[in-house]
């Protein structure tokens, strides 16, 4: 595999979509672990397994489904993934990036972001939902920066602005729906870590220190190609654990699907109501 993406390989993976779907899609949609139930209720709806799409990260992860599932979301096109590949299953960050682009090309204009995340907030525990106002990129501080490489100018330029990364109005839209079905959202400040080991209480304590709320393995490379290609973005966290900051417990990858149950209702009133309101 290649350490870049190029633009030749994101139009070869549009055109194997198109071949399998006559929808226009203009809202995607990222579901994370334990969270893909969402696109179930889509239907009629299109599927597409990653593995049939050229150059896809097909996620090897229990709780991803790995597929595209598109088709109408209360009444609007939507192209969905239910799971994702992250960077500690060894992709080139770069694409990581992949299906963000690919979404831009099939005309998408809005992102909706989901994942599970730790709760490093004391005062988030399971079950709670984040929205996400903002990120640390801790891991493109460190040079993994999904946008490294040469640029795609049909995308948009060297130096990208982030400074508006998560978009207000849908934020806006996000409190509203949650409000409207009696949900009481947290929001904070999100960090994307390598993984696949999860924090020592040193780390988490770290994570703290410098302002974090939630913390998780994905969405911060996703955001910033979206951001780089002009999309809006709505990131929300599903808290699947409380942060083990003082050691006493063991955080793992079946009780973050545990919570995806809880969590799924929740996801589903906000991002629905979003979509109605957009
Ligand atoms: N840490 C990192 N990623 C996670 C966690 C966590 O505690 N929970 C779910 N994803």
């Amino acid at each position: 595999m290649s350490e870049f993406v190029t633009l030749a390989m994101i139009d070869e993976a549009v055109a194997a979509i198109r071949a399998k779907t006559s929808h226009q899609p203009k809202i995607g949609l990222i579901l994370g672990s334990g969270l893909g139930d969402l696109a179930e209720s889509i239907s009629p709806a299109d599927y597409i397994h990653y593995s049939e799409i050229p150059h896809w990260p097909v996620s090897t992860i229990q709780g991803h489904k790995g597929r595209l599932v598109i088709g109408d979301l209360e009444s609007k096109p939507v192209m969905i993934m239910q799971g994702r590949a992250h960077f500690y299953e060894g992709y080139p960050i770069s694409f990581i990036g992949f299906p963000i682009r690919v979404m831009i090309r099939m005309g998408v204009e809005v992102l909706i972001v989901t994942n599970a995340a730790g709760g490093v907030n004391p005062d988030f525990g399971p079950g709670d939902v984040m929205l996400i106002k903002d990120h640390i990129s801790l891991m493109a501080m460190g040079g993994n920066n999904p946008l490294r490489g040469p640029n795609i100018d049909e995308f948009g330029e060297r130096f990208p602005d982030m400074s508006r990364s998560y978009d207000q109005d849908l934020l806006q839209k996000a409190r509203e729906s949650a409000q409207e079905k009696g949900v009481k959202p947290k929001e904070g400040v999100y960090i994307c870590l390598a993984g696949p080991s999860f924090e020592t209480p040193a780390d988490l304590q770290f994570m703290r220190t410098i302002g974090i709320d939630a913390v998780g393995m994905s969405t911060v490379p996703e955001v910033v190609v979206a951001r780089h290609g002009g999309l809006r973005v709505l990131g929300i966290s599903g808290i699947s654990n409380k942060a083990n900051l003082d050691g006493s417990t063991v955080t793992t990858h079946e009780e973050v699907l545990e919570a995806g149950k809880v969590l799924v209702p929740k996801l589903d009133a906000i991002i629905r109501g979003v979509i109605r309101r957009i």
